[in-house]
């Protein structure tokens, strides 16, 4: 089913998002930054054909196969606490996906094939563009990489992306309202989390690795190692299976 922008915003009518849905697009998240965006924006694509990844990776998915898109907010709590906001995204996409998928620190939504989704936040002006990648009908052919998943070949059937898109950006609006109104969602980003208690190998920003267990996450997203380390930025690997 193709996007259809008009049914989207309906089904969300009385929130405060507001979708454009374009057949093909540089990036969405590059096209929201350029727009001045409002709180609540939304571009959501059929196509990318420079869709990007974190730490300067493409984001690659053939037409159609993919739910594509960046939204714009402006969370009312602190800045500095904001780090928390990638790990807010990705529990309500897991939450919204069900109990097969999970969320790998700091941006990656797993399932036990692999990676079937990843989020790219990005400060900018007075708020965060949230950009969220998700392999919705891609066959094991269609997949950018061999440890890459789909949500199709995880539970056998491709949901709407309309009313995949409608349920995530509902479930992002009110796991936000609760973080804003001074819950901290640590548990609940705890249950839907793949990476805690796991041993990881941590690649550092300065070239450095790390190993430790997977311990805890601070208030502001930050990861907590049994050796007492906290890591803000990196990419990890899981080394052992629980
Ligand atoms: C990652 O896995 O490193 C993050 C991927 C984020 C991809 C999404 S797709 C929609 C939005 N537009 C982009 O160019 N990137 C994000």
């Amino acid at each position: 089913m193709e996007l259809d922008q008009t049914s989207i915003n309906v089904a969300l009518k009385g929130g405060y998002w507001s979708v454009h849905a374009v057949e093909q697009i540089d990036s969405t998240q590059s096209a929201l930054k350029s727009s001045s965006p409002k709180h609540g924006d939304v571009i959501v694509a059929e196509y990318q054909s420079a869709g990007r990844g974190r730490l300067d990776r493409t984001f690659e998915a053939q037409p159609g196969s993919a739910l594509l898109f960046s939204a714009y907010i402006e969370p009312r709590r602190h800045r500095d606490e904001w780090g928390f906001i990638p790990l807010l995204v990705g529990l309500s996409v897991a939450e919204v996906l069900g109990i097969e998928f999970y969320t790998k620190w700091p941006n990656d939504i797993l399932s036990d094939g692999g990676k079937v989704g990843g989020i790219l936040c990005e400060v900018h002006g007075d708020g965060i563009v949230i950009g969220i990648g998700l392999n919705v009908s891609m066959t094991e052919q269609e997949l950018p990489v061999p440890t890459a998943s789909s949500i199709l070949l995880t539970v056998g059937r491709a949901p709407d992306r309309n009313e995949l898109l409608t349920a995530i950006l509902k479930e992002i609006a009110f796991n936000l309202a609760e973080w804003e109104s001074g819950e901290d969602l640590i548990d609940d980003y705890l249950d839907s989390s793949a990476t805690m208690g796991k041993r990881v190998s941590v690649q550092l920003p300065d070239g450095r690795k790390i190993e430790g267990v997977a311990a805890g996450i601070s208030n502001n997203g930050e990861l907590l190692l049994d050796s007492g380390e906290v890591i803000s930025v990196g990419d990890i690997i899981h080394l052992s299976l629980s």
